[in-house]
């Protein structure tokens, strides 16, 4: 078992064969889950059920030792009718009292409170501490009825119970629900979710016949409902037919088939996909075939009612690779798995980890970006906290493909990113990806690249590949203190001309006669260079095409308006903007948590559209919903504050982590 392959990004059709495997059997299960259209509908407090569980359970916040965050408030609405909405229902519930028992330990322990809570984030914590306070005291048979006072769990479903799929697949379960406090409204269909003067959903609006019903809701859970995960037909290096919403079928002699659909038992499984050149075979199990979709009975018996056909077409030609078991699997051991090969320290807080893992580095373009974790059972731990390492994106800042090298640099701004200073030298880790789409490198346009603090740990690898398809680039580098800059070389070399910006007096000397500095921010750098201020353009700002912008959301919501605003009279009226969109992230798989979703609005129509930011984080600035951005990186605010002087406490325990050098 190799972890972290990303199959359609680590590893692709063509690849898998080309490493000598005889078939490949695709088992990803279901992903793309539903979008809830209605005004507000991504308002803080809002989640897709995947997201909510997949932090509940893979990512570890349930657990009393993990330093994961996932903030749930009551009152907790669960839209949707599936079995799905039972477990985010009373997950959500039993997850509340331990998320408020763990949030009071760290806040005591602590004995102060996060410098850097706002006024809501403050309430927030003050409702976390009241409630656990008041569970503490509680006896356990009195603990429901309490969490029920604060509004509890309800599912709110569009038809009856009886009509759910819930309670037509597994009414024992149903049963199990309501006996464990949960709440089930039948007849409602939302329409609107309303939100408080923060911004944070307070309450889901229904039709209910010709009624509206309002039902208050700090935490409004998603569960109507996923697809197939066929996100592989639309990779890149992946060609995969559909047939609707499944991938589509093929017999044994690579003809078109149509499998039966949603029967357990199928007069003939028909569980191949695709036919390759040379004869080898891609299959598909589980949920992702249209006869077994649905459980967990299902998708085993798709692999005992499909592998007989599996060995005959494995049977009917001769294995692809002539290596022995020990020299192929050695070979996939020291080419798939990743482990540490150097950490370095660029800035007092920014950090360099250098992975070995050669595949990975192989399938890399600049713009993508990885999803790095420590293993749970190697993490650093102090008596009650484990630092396993909430998944990181991280983009790849360069890479070396001959020796397998992939360089990723990070901030560290308190939480899992300060871990990665305490990865040792030969450490195994879990490196996913990479993901994300490869910026778009056009040749022969002038470009401006903003790069923001940190955002220009991404943009080097990006503008050396510009200036090699034959782009010329005009480089802001922007900073808020001076001690912030690192690997100024590479800047200078992914350039024709930089502009080193810092909000901090006396601001940086440039080395190359024909870059600029400024002091102020990079939206005033562009101005001052673009009118003249900065004296000669060694090119012309409005020579730009295209502006690529790379740093934190304000920073890129500054420059989408800056170009209408005071960078007008300055730049092309058709060019083209794209900012690299850090949205909260989780799976970092395309589609599949939903944690990563971003609002788009149109703006020529209006029209808001939903896009998956792991699939893309490249995304025009001009419909990128920067408001609603913001609000979802605050998602879990106030206990992210909190686990970050909680890690802080916890590192302060440990020897000091030093500079290590690969052996
Ligand atoms: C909340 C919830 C509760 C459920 N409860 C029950 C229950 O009580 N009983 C029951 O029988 N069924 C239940 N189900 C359904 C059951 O989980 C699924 O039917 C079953 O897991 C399908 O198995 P699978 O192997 O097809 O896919 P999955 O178990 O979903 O496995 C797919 C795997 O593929 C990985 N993957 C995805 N894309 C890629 C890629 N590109 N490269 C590499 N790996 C990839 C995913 O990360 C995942 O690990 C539940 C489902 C949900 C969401
Ligand atoms: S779908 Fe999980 S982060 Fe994008």
């Amino acid at each position: 078992m190799f972890g972290g392959v990303r199959f359609g990004g680590t590893l692709t059709i063509d690849e898998a064969y080309a490493d000598g495997f005889d078939h490949i059997a695709l088992c990803a299960g279901a992903g793309r889950p539903t979008v809830l259209d209605i005004p507000n509908g991504f308002a803080r407090g809002v989640r897709a059920a995947s997201d909510f569980l997949m932090a509940l359970q893979l990512t570890g916040a349930a657990k009393r030792e993990s330093i994961a965050n996932l903030q749930i408030r009551l009152p907790v609405v669960v839209i949707g009718g599936g079995l799905t909405a039972i477990d985010t229902a009373t997950e959500s519930l039993a997850y509340y009292a331990v998320q408020v028992d763990k949030f009071l330990t760290r806040y005591e322990a602590l004995g102060e409170e996060p410098p850097a809570w706002n006024a809501e984030e403050r309430a927030i914590a003050q409702e976390f501490l009241a409630h656990a306070r008041a569970l503490r005291k509680a006896q356990p048979a009195e603990r429901l009825a309490l969490l029920k006072s604060w509004g509890g769990a309800t599912i709110a479903y569009r038809r009856r119970l009886v009509d759910s799929p819930s309670y037509t697949l597994n009414h024992e379960e149903v049963e199990k629900a309501l006996e464990e406090g949960i709440v089930f409204a039948e007849g409602l269909t939302p329409t609107r979710i309303e939100v408080d003067t923060y911004g944070h959903a307070q309450a889901v609006k229904f039709t209910a016949g010709d009624k509206e019903v309002e039902l208050p809701a700090r935490s409004v859970l998603i569960a109507a409902g996923t697809q197939p995960n066929t996100v592989l037909a639309r990779e890149e290096g992946v060609s995969l037919a559909l047939d609707g919403k499944y991938f589509l079928a093929s017999d044994e002699t690579g003809a078109p088939v149509r499998p039966e659909r949603h029967t357990a038992k199928p007069s003939q499984p028909q569980v191949l996909l695709h036919r390759y050149a040379d004869g080898r075979y891609m299959s598909f199990f589980g949920d992702l075939h249209p006869s077994y979709f649905g459980n967990v009975v299902k998708a085993m018996g798709s692999a005992k009612q499909g592998y007989p056909t599996v060995s005959r077409v494995l049977a009917a030609r001769s294995p692809a690779s002539s290596e022995n078991d020990e020299r192929f699997l050695g070979r996939l051991n020291r080419d798939l798995r990743a482990v540490v090969h150097e950490v370095r320290r660029l800035t007092p807080r920014i950090v360099e980890v250098v992975l070995r893992a050669p595949v990975a580095a192989r399938r890399f373009h600049p713009g993508q970006f990885y999803r790095l974790q420590n293993f749970e059972s190697l993490a650093l731990r102090v008596p009650g906290t484990t630092l396993a390492m909430e998944g990181l994106a991280l983009t790849g800042a360069w890479v070396d493909k001959e020796r397998g090298l992939i360089s990723v640099i990070a901030l560290e701004m308190g939480g899992s990113a300060d871990l990665l200073a305490y990865l040792a030298p030969g450490e195994p880790v879990v490196l996913m990806g990479p993901t994300g789409t490869p910026t778009e490198i056009p040749g022969n346009e002038t470009v401006v690249l903003a790069g923001g603090g940190l955002g220009n740990a991404v943009l080097f690898s990006i503008g050396r590949a510009l200036r090699a398809a034959g782009s010329k680039v005009i480089y802001f580098a922007g900073y808020k203190e001076m001690a912030d800059r690192y690997r100024v070389d590479d800047i200078e070399a992914s350039s024709d001309v930089v502009i080193w910006c810092c909000d901090e007096a006396p601001g940086f000397a440039p080395r190359r006669p024909r870059d600029r500095a400024f002091v102020g921010n990079i939206v005033q750098a562009m101005h001052a260079y673009a009118s003249g201020g900065l004296g000669a353009q060694p090119i012309p700002f409005s020579a730009a095409d295209r502006v690529i912008a790379i740093g934190s959301d304000r920073m890129m919501a500054a420059v989408a308006l800056a170009r209408h605003d005071v960078l007008a009279p300055y730049l092309k009226k058709d060019h083209i903007a794209i900012g690299s969109i850090n949205s909260p992230m989780q799976c970092m798989m395309k589609e599949i948590c939903a944690q990563c979703l971003q609002p788009h609005v149109d703006p020529a129509t209006g029209k808001t559209s939903y896009v998956f930011s792991c699939f893309n984080q490249d995304q025009p600035l001009d419909q990128v919903d920067f408001g609603a951005l913001a609000q979802r990186l605050a998602q879990n605010g106030a206990q992210e504050k909190l686990t970050a002087l909680w890690i802080g406490r916890c590192l302060k325990q440990l020897p000091p982590p030093a500079e290590r050098k690969a052996a």
